[in-house]
């Protein structure tokens, strides 16, 4: 789903009004006045079966929250929610949101259209009668304001392809396309409820998939074909149809109308922008712009016909033919070899087929290309049991021009030290905050009492130091420090504040793996930023969540040399909400050697691996048959993920929008030189011996939803956004227990638990990916799927102080979307 959560739609709910202390004697509830869809469903003034209505009064409830799962009976929604009811005529209403100002219902079905009274109830008191009129039944597409442009009403439809929006206009931070004649769009509406048919007009729970009416509609006056009409399957309340554009529609707006069950909609005049490309034709030929030769690869630069929705590039020379693909400009191609010349060409595809190919461009893959690399910085190391951390203000040279103001500990000019840290020792951390905000150090990762975890109940003021002391009870693996402070962490993580922790241990030692650090063993932490014309980061507008350059140990463009064997590669994603599709360019095969947590029981091969915010993957390279002199890419595949994944928005700028967003671009560039004298040239057959928790091993199991008050409002789990003074869950201490988080809102998240390491053992979507079957504490959970996750709640038990879980996307986790568990003794 597209509607992000920061498009101020008006299903969004407003957040603000607090619970009025308790009272002894109830008091009357007032409605002042009561809005109808006008806003969301584009006819003003009426409401009718299935519809959204508003109502504005005082006294009407003693909470303020949305309508959770645990409130449906089987498919049916609430009636009554906190003790609150509503009557329309008489008839309960479906109750999606109360607080004291303001209710959000849902007409039901079989009530006489004409003026009917509305009435609240609320401690046993009914308010007095309000009016509301009630039209026959009205499907009222989703039309939300930002979606006027200039006098012209557009209907909210996306794209089934790209997943962008349909829009005459240009709605800032929302990528929009016009609609092409021949294919399907997704279109949104309430109102949809039955009125004489057999089911109740609140069929908003999960369950039901198609209206018992007939749905019609039309485009430009031709009919077009709806493929589906019925409840959002990840939209609460909300309905949706898929149609496909009529064929051969002129160009410009096109009026939509709309009927269910032969009632027509008069109350919306809407419009499609429909553009400049027909399915009746196969897309021309692209044009090549230009070929940019690199280590055996070559990136195609073109432009392309408007109707185009794939590009494939191929590259030949003699009988050898190597090719790419993707949605736009510029195409990579892999493979190739350097110093032949190669013929490339373009070809275009759309719903029809595939067009003719551009004209050849020659390009000779070689391996010195143009490209200008900055050297890799690695962070210091501070290794013992006492680590002095100081965090300042600080300023970094990233580009050319003035310098950009960043934070670092310790005097790096970003990112910090690396502490390094054997299992087992009692650790002294003294972290000093010279900013002049409040902060936390958390330490991500660590089975340790949850006083000294650095959560947002640990912060350290300006001036201060925190003087925590724990044990180090993980395995040997790559964790890290970083802020945590509540609302400000996607803040100073973008100023860069943060650092690497290498826990090592006799297991790990005994093993013939890369371990020398710089040298064959390096900490790599990727993050983007996007830069304003002062050269500052983009922390202005709103927290932007792709930068536009990518940062690799706070250096843009960075290389690194490195020796002709196996090198150890520990890869940290820090960024706000990207993922990374990571492989190389040559396409070679790499190994998997752990996760969060620690080691795998054996290497896993593979020739790419996702990493997601917060995730660390430990992976072994294999340069020893790369002669010195040799070059290649490490890199991000971002390009043509399925929607949900982060980053993989097709905008180039805007709020979700990156030059960086699907497509594939550099994360190291790598020269490999000789080989050392203690070089590891073999792949380990095996590495530690893990035993894992199953999901039989769960003497409790539960589940967190990712939810939101309606598209548009920032996510939560539970239908509760974060307090400090909330505990969400209790554990008890040595429980063993199966968390099951689902996802079914809008795009993809990455959920991290405090205090353990977990096993996944369980994804809706089927197996797991062979690379995250190791300890983990941060978890990929794609877009409408659920994962389940098993872990051990031991030796920390206290009953004041929690632990945090959270999407580890920084922005998504400052708006709210967190919780608290305890540890407490059975
Ligand atoms: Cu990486 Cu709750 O944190
Ligand atoms: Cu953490
Ligand atoms: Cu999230």
């Amino acid at each position: 789903m597209i509607l992000r959560n920061s498009m101020k739609l008006s299903l969004a709910i407003s957040l603000a009004l607090l619970t009025p202390a308790f009272s002894q004697t109830p008091v009357r509830p007032s409605v002042d006045s009561i809005a109808t869809a006008s806003g969301f469903g584009g006819y003003a003034g009426f409401a009718a079966p299935g519809s959204y209505v508003e109502i504005y009064g005082s006294n009407m409830a003693g909470t303020a929250r949305g309508w959770a799962s645990s409130d449906f009976t089987g498919t049916t929604a609430p009636t009554s929610l906190d003790g609150v009811t509503v009557t329309v005529n008489g008839t309960p209403a479906y109750i999606s949101y109360v607080s004291p100002k303001q209710i959000n219902i849902q007409i039901p079905d079989s009530i006489p259209t004409g003026t009917v009274p509305v009435v609240v109830t609320y401690q046993g008191l009914p308010s007095a009668a309000a009016t509301l009129t009630l039209n026959a039944q009205q499907p009222g597409l989703l039309a939300p304001a930002s979606f006027k442009v200039g006098s012209t009403q557009y209907v909210a439809a996306v794209h089934g392809v790209t997943g962008a929006f349909v829009s005459g206009g240009n709605i800032p931070g929302v990528t929009t396309a016009p609609a092409v004649s021949g294919e399907t769009l997704i279109f949104y509406g309430t109102g949809f409820g039955a009125v004489t048919g057999t089911k109740v007009a609140g069929q908003i729970a999960s369950g039901q998939t198609a209206l018992v009416n007939p749905f019609t509609m039309s485009i430009g006056g031709s009919a077009a074909i709806v493929s589906y009409a019925g409840l959002a399957p990840s939209l609460v309340g909300v309905y949706q149809i898929n149609a496909a554009v009529p064929a051969n529609l002129a160009f410009g707006d096109q009026r939509v109308l709309t009927a269910l069950n032969g009632i027509a909609n008069n109350m919306q005049t809407l419009f499609l922008s429909v553009g400049p490309a027909s399915n009746a034709s196969v897309p021309a030929a692209p044009t090549i712009v230009s070929v940019t030769a690199g280590n055996t690869t070559a990136a195609i630069a073109f432009t392309g016909d408007s109707s185009s929705t794939q590009y494939t590039a191929i590259c030949s020379t003699g009988g050898a033919t190597k090719s790419g693909s993707g949605t736009a400009s510029p195409i990579i191609v892999l493979g190739l070899t350097n110093g032949t010349p190669y013929a490339c060409t373009v070809t275009a595809t759309n719903a029809t087929g595939a067009g003719a190919a551009s004209a050849i461009a020659s390009v000779t893959p070689s391996l010195s290309n143009s490209a200008t690399y900055n050297t890799l910085w690695i962070p210091d190391t501070i290794t013992g049991t006492t680590f002095n951390l100081t965090l300042k203000k600080t300023t970094s040279q990233l580009r050319t021009g003035a310098a950009t103001n960043t934070y670092g500990f310790n005097g790096a000019n970003f990112w910090g030290p690396t502490l390094i840290m054997n299992k087992g020792d009692v650790v002294q951390m003294n972290v000093t905050n010279q900013l002049t905000d409040s902060t936390t150090s958390h330490w991500h990762g660590f089975h340790i009492p949850p006083v000294t975890d650095g959560g947002p109940h640990q912060p350290i003021a300006p001036g201060e130091t925190w003087t925590p002391s724990f044990e180090v009870k993980n395995n040997a693996s790559t964790y890290w420090y970083h802020p945590h402070l509540h609302g400000k962490t996607a803040e100073q993580l973008l100023y860069g504040a943060g650092g690497f922790i290498i826990v090592k241990d006799a297991t790990e030692a005994a093993l013939a793996l890369p371990r020398t650090y710089g040298i064959d063993d390096l900490p790599l932490v990727l993050t983007s930023r996007r830069f304003l014309s002062t050269n500052q980061f983009d922390l202005v507008t709103d927290i932007s969540p792709y930068g536009d350059f990518l940062l690799t140990n706070g250096v843009m463009n960075a290389q690194v040399n490195l020796p002709a064997q196996f090198v150890r590669l520990r890869l940290l994603n820090a960024e706000v909400e990207r993922g990374f599709n990571l492989g190389f360019s040559d396409d070679r095969t790499f190994y998997v050697i752990g996760n969060d947590g620690g080691l795998l029981d054996a290497p896993v091969a593979v020739t790419r691996a996702k990493l997601y915010v917060g995730e660390r993957l430990e992976l072994l390279v294999d340069l020893s048959k790369d002669a010195p002199g040799a070059q290649l890419d490490l890199k991000a595949f971002n390009g043509g993920q399925t929607f949900g994944f982060p980053g993989g928005e097709p905008a180039q700028s805007g709020i979700f929008g990156s030059q960086l967003n699907n497509k594939t671009f550099n994360v190291l560039h790598l020269n490999v030189t000789a080989a050392t004298g203690n070089a590891i040239t073999k792949l380990p057959v095996a590495l530690v011996k893990n035993t894992y928790w199953t999901a039989g091993d769960a003497t409790n199991k539960r589940t967190i939803t990712v939810t939101d008050k309606g598209p548009g409002t920032p996510f939560n789990f539970d239908n509760s956004a974060y307090s400090m003074d909330t505990i969400n869950q209790k554990v008890t201490l040595d429980a063993i227990e199966a968390w099951t988080i689902t996802n079914n809102r809008t795009f993809d998240h990455s959920i991290h638990i405090h205090d353990v390491q977990f096993k996944i053992v369980s994804r809706s979507s089927g197996p797991l990916s062979s690379y995250e079957q190791g300890w983990k504490d941060t978890v990929q959970v794609p877009l409408n799927t659920s994962v389940t996750v098993v872990a051990k709640f031991e030796d920390f038990a206290d009953v004041v102080n929690p632990y945090m879980y959270h999407c580890h996307f920084s922005n998504h986790e400052d708006e709210g979307m967190m919780g608290q568990f305890i540890v407490v003794k059975p």
